[in-house]
Formats: structure tokens, C-alpha cells, sequence
């Protein structure tokens, strides 16, 4: 099995690169750019991507501003985008070792006494809060491992104006500590899963545990979590054949099937052969599910969300590699050893556990944040150039 497995990974495959495209966004205006996204992904004969088009909503270049929590000018960039949502690395640990997501033989670990203790990360949190931030997700590495979590969760829920603490868990622990969770203020869940064949999992995750993640899943559901979102890494060769077999579960459960395109990062082996377009996704469920239609978008979703006439689900596809979302992305990201990152895909990063830790007022940080927010590009640099950057393997980051 696992020799099949691996053939199919790695073995040769048929994808045509022309049906993707270097990504150098003008951002002059976010529509031009998104209209000129699609015209080139939905290039070729894909009538189902075509009519899925034409239900897309063009967004205006950014958020409102909230009346409840304005946000402060340290969190606008330089092309008007309101940063909103703040992703929390807590750990770069993890139980799993996923192929995507980090190289066979492990990462470098970050001695512990440079990691941003539960004191920084709440510092840190409270300054982003009080200046606009009503989002947070907590990611990693796995941050169900983190021994804190219970009490990161309940002071990070008590921040004035944050309105979703959500989590990004591979749903190895989670059924056991849920309820606590919940307790302590987790309102949101993204759990990942790549496959519905245990033998699979264990191949892709280097683990054992596919039961645990489909346990977590339920017992996301049983505790009201809704919609219960899954993120699922598609790649050729290993879980295209069970795009369908996903969206199957959306029928009777509130799941959020969210296709993931997969995305090179440092030591994950990323090929573009192995890279299933949006677009080639789409079709296939289309075929299957005829009442497939696109919902409206809010400016700043990563998702392209879908709905099934009869299904209680949805299903939703991340386009980061085809179709970028930079022109509405409100994302900041900390690191769990205190680095500020602004592009998921761009390497400049810069330390907020330095200062913190000489001593550095509540001023001084916000000017180094908003600096760096000031920086931040346009769009990323399209998937070929992002395989060629230096960057940090995603389990360093986060996703
Ligand atoms: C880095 S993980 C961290 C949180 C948690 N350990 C988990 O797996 O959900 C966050 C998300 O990034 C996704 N991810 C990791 N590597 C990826 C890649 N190369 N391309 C696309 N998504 C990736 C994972 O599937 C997961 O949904
Ligand atoms: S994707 Fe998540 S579960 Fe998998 S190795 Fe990366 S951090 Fe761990």
C-alpha cells in the first residue's frame, strides 16, 4: 500500500502549467485584478468554472471600518486594505508530520526560552485588539499541544472588541479538550483532514490518528459548532479521487468543505505537477452535484464559498496558488518566537519578542507594527516565484 501510495504521489501526472499563470497583481484596482484572475484561470474549456463565475461578486477594496472597534491607522497598509484578523502561531510543535506541510526529517525547533510566553502572546494580542483586530485564529504547529491553551483561549475571549476566537487544530486532540475549550471562549473550529482512508492518512501524515480527526469532527458538531469547517489539502495523485467523496459529507452535517490548492513553503517537496487548480476542483464537482452554486463573498474571504440545494454544508476552495485574494487580504500573522509577518508567502518578518523584551512601551510596538504593516505588498509574487523564495516551512508558520 504505502509503495502505491508513494507511486502515486510522486509518479508523473498530466497537469498543463498553462492553465496556470505568474500572478503579478497591479492592484490599481482590486476588481480589474480579480476580473483578470479569472479570465486567465478559466481559460480553456471549463463552462462549469464559467458559470460558477458568473455568480461572483466584485468586492470593494476593503472592510468598512467597524463602528464598534475602529481600526487604528497602524493596521492600514498602504493600499487602504483594514487588517482585521490576526493569526497566532502557539507552537511549533506538532503530533503529525505532514508531507505538505514540513520535510521528512523535522524542522529546526526554536529553543524554548525564545518562544513568546502566554504573558507576551496576550501583550501582543491586546495591542492588535485595542487597535482594530476582532479576529484571531490560534494555529501552529498543533496548538492543542500547547499545555496553556485552555487559558490562552479564556484571556484572549475577554478582549474588548474581538468577536471570533477560532482555531486551526489537525483535530488529533481535540474531541478530548473541546468542551473546555469552548468553555474558555473558542467559538470557531477549522480542523484539518486529507483524505476519509486511514491508510492514506498515516501515509501523508507520517502518523497514525485518521479516527481521532473523524472523532473531533463529530464531536465539533455534537458541541454546536456551526459550520464545522475542514480544510483539505488537495493534491494530484493522492485525494483528487476523493474531492467528491468530501462534499458527500456536507449532505446531513453543518461541514464546511474547504479545498485547499496546494502551496509550495521551505522542505515541502511542492511540484506543480501535484497542484490541482481551482478551476480543474470545480469542474469536477459540478459534474457531480448540478445544483453547485457560488454565494456572495465578503471582500475579505479567502474562500470561494459554494452551496448544494438539500445539503446542510457548504463547500468552499482556497485559490491562493491560481486565483490569489491578496486585494482583500486583512491578515497579520505572529509567530510563535514573536516574528511579525504581513504575507503568508513573503519572507520579511520582524521581531515583536526583541523589544518586548527590553522593555518596550505599548508606543514603540504599535509604530514597529504599523511600519511593517506600511510594507506590506500588494499581492504575493505567483506560486512559481513563491517556490523559488526563501521562506519558513508552513509548520513554522501557521498557515
Ligand atoms: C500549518 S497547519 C497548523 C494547524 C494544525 N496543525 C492543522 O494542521 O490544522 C494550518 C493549515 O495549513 C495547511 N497547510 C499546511 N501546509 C500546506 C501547504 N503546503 N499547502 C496548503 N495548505 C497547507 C494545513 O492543512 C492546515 O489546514
Ligand atoms: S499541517 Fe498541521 S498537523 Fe500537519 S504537520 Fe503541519 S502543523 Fe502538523
Amino acid at each position: 500500500m504505502r509503495r502505491y501510495l508513494s507511486k502515486l504521489i510522486h509518479g508523473p501526472v498530466g497537469f498543463n502549467p498553462s492553465n496556470s499563470f505568474p500572478l503579478n497583481c497591479e492592484m490599481g484596482s482590486y476588481c480589474a485584478a480579480r476580473r483578470t484572475n479569472r479570465q486567465a484561470s478559466f481559460s480553456g474549456n471549463n463552462e462549469y468554472a464559467t458559470r460558477a463565475f458568473a455568480t461572483t461578486s466584485c468586492a470593494s477594496l476593503s472592510e468598512d471600518q467597524p463602528k464598534d472597534n475602529p481600526v487604528s491607522d497602524m493596521l492600514v497598509d498602504s493600499f487602504g486594505r483594514l487588517h482585521t484578523y490576526l493569526r497566532i502561531s502557539l507552537t511549533e510543535r506538532c503530533n503529525l508530520r505532514c508531507q505538505y506541510c514540513m520535510p521528512a526529517d523535522g524542522v529546526e525547533l526554536t529553543p524554548s526560552p525564545q518562544l513568546l510566553t502566554k504573558t507576551e502572546i496576550l501583550r501582543c494580542a491586546n495591542l492588535f485588539v485595542s487597535s482594530g483586530v476582532n479576529k484571531i485564529r490560534l494555529t501552529g504547529g498543533e496548538p492543542t499541544i500547547r499545555k496553556d491553551i485552555e487559558d490562552i483561549c479564556l484571556e484572549l475571549s475577554n478582549l474588548k472588541g474581538l468577536k471570533t476566537l477560532s482555531m486551526t487544530t489537525n483535530g488529533i486532540a481535540l474531541a478530548r479538550k473541546l468542551p473546555k475549550l469552548k468553555e474558555c471562549g473558542l467559538n470557531s473550529v477549522n480542523i484539518s483532514l486529507d483524505t476519509l482512508v486511514p491508510a492514506k492518512f498515516e501515509f501523508m501524515t507520517r502518523r497514525k490518528g485518521h479516527e481521532k480527526v473523524m472523532d473531533a469532527i463529530n464531536a465539533s458538531i455534537d458541541l454546536g459548532f456551526n459550520p464545522v469547517k475542514v480544510n483539505c489539502v488537495v493534491m494530484r495523485g493522492f485525494n483528487d479521487d476523493e474531492i467528491c467523496d468530501f462534499v458527500e459529507l456536507t449532505r446531513e452535517k453543518p461541514i464546511d468543505i474547504r479545498f485547499i490548492e496546494f502551496m509550495p513553503f521551505d522542505g515541502n517537496v511542492w511540484n506543480v505537477k501535484k497542484l490541482v487548480p481551482y478551476s480543474e476542483m470545480l469542474d469536477k464537482v459540478m459534474k457531480r452535484f448540478t445544483s453547485l452554486k457560488r454565494v456572495q463573498d465578503h471582500p475579505t474571504d479567502t474562500a470561494k464559498n459554494f452551496t448544494i440545494d438539500g445539503h446542510e454544508g457548504r463547500v468552499s476552495f482556497i485559490t491562493s496558488m491560481t486565483e490569489h485574494f491578496c486585494a482583500g487580504c486583512n491578515r497579520l500573522r505572529l509567530l510563535a518566537d514573536g516574528n511579525f509577518k504581513v504575507c503568508l508567502f513573503g519572507p520579511s518578518e520582524i521581531s515583536l519578542r526583541d523589544p518586548l523584551r527590553r522593555g518596550a512601551e505599548d508606543d514603540e510596538l504599535k509604530e514597529i507594527i504599523g511600519a511593517a504593516v506600511k510594507r506590506k505588498k500588494a499581492s504575493h509574487a505567483g506560486m512559481f516565484d513563491i517556490a523559488k523564495t526563501a521562506n519558513r516551512p508552513m509548520i513554522h508558520i501557521g498557515g
